[in-house]
């Protein structure tokens, strides 16, 4: 990729990217999903990007798969579907186009090209990563399976392409329980998330679940006398915290759920207010469509996430750059795990 001002100057010579209040007005539909959270001005700045995408996304036959920590000028305005790692990875493997766009982190650009290795599938940016993909390698499966011998590895899909390779399943946040439950062994080793890990133990009491040492940078810093005290002073907050935060954390919750999970959740019930106790964005791109939920409290911001931009979105349809590829022996191990574990979930979904 190239540097921010040179790429720049190069979109500047295709495009109209000037602060335009006419194609603001032209995109008022999609404005409207996201006014509560986005000032007119901003989105006057966002629309000749948006106005841009989705006409490239024609020219390419282009789609735009996009998690639920995405902005919303990228969630409401450029992406055809959103949802959690699960939705995606499941979107990955049906979408028709010829190009996929992954607005998300580069394991999950990774699960899109192992499960339709025909597409070519674009990352906005390269460095999107994940603290918890970082946190392990095929050795530390190894020396996991090599501590407990027999015992099966679930891992996390938040691991590069080569961990899910060594791996026997992969699970997601929303069907994590399910599939160690599923196991045919007493001990089951989860990788790489320990809190996941420690809170799927507590929901699966008849396994011994063993974890690898990993977190996420950001939902590792939530604690639970921040919800306490938060709770003190406004009891009628209803708390929604993701399962990668710490047990006790999620023990103070008043649910507990993937991302599409808690949003699944405030739609359903609708507090009058709501402490999303995940990444930032979520509460902003769904406040737009239950403007009677007042959402409350502290978020915190995962950096990985936030370095996939509009302009960036625009770069990668440009010049087709950031193609994400995986040796074709990883992948073919890799897409037994990831398969498995849609298998497993369709099957236990009925
Ligand atoms: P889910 O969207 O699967 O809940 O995962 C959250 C996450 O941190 C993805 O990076
Ligand atoms: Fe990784 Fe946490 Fe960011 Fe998700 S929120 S991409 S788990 S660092």
């Amino acid at each position: 990729m190239l540097d921010q001002i040179a790429l720049r100057a190069e979109l500047a010579d295709h495009y109209d990217l000037a602060p335009s209040p006419d194609l603001a007005l032209a995109t008022a539909d999609l404005y409207a999903r996201m006014e509560r959270v986005v000032s007119p001005p901003d989105w006057a700045i966002h629309a000749p990007y948006v106005a841009a995408i989705n006409r490239l996304k024609k020219e390419r036959n282009a789609v735009i798969l996009a998690h639920n920590y995405m902005t919303p000028e990228i969630y409401h305005g450029v992406a055809d579907v959103v949802g959690d790692s699960l939705q995606l990875a499941i979107e990955a493997t049906r979408a028709e186009a010829d190009v996929i766009v992954q607005c998300g982190v580069h394991f999950m650009a990774e699960t899109a090209k192992i499960l339709n290795p025909a597409k070519t599938v674009l990352m906005p940016d390269m460095e999107a990563g994940c603290s918890l993909a970082e946190s392990i390698t095929p050795a530390g499966i190894a020396e996991m399976r090599a501590r407990y011998p027999g015992a099966p590895v679930v891992t996390y899909v938040n691991t590069s392409a080569a961990v899910k390779a060594a791996s026997d399943i992969c699970c997601t946040s929303s069907n994590a329980a399910q599939i160690v439950a599923a196991q045919d062994s007493d001990t089951v080793i989860m990788t790489p998330d320990k809190y996941l890990a420690q809170n799927v133990a507590r929901q699966v009491p008849h396994k011994r679940v063993v974890w690898w040492d990993g977190a996420c940078i950001v939902h590792e810093r939530f604690t639970a006398q921040d919800l306490r005290d938060f709770r003190s002073y406004n009891p009628e907050t209803r708390i929604i915290a993701h399962p990668e935060c710490p047990p006790d954390v999620v023990a103070e919750a008043d649910f507990s759920g993937s991302t599409s999970g808690i949003i699944g959740y405030v739609e359903r019930e609708r507090p009058q207010k709501a402490m999303l106790v995940t990444e930032c964005s979520m509460a902003s791109n769904i406040s737009g469509a239950l403007p009677e939920v007042d959402f409350v409290g502290p978020c915190n911001m995962c950096p990985y996430m936030k370095k996939i931009t509009l302009e960036k979105i625009l770069w990668s349809l440009h010049a087709m750059d950031g193609a994400v590829e995986v040796d074709a022996a990883i992948a073919a191990k890799a897409r037994v795990a990831v398969q498995r574990m849609i298998d497993l979930s369709r099957q236990l979904a009925g």
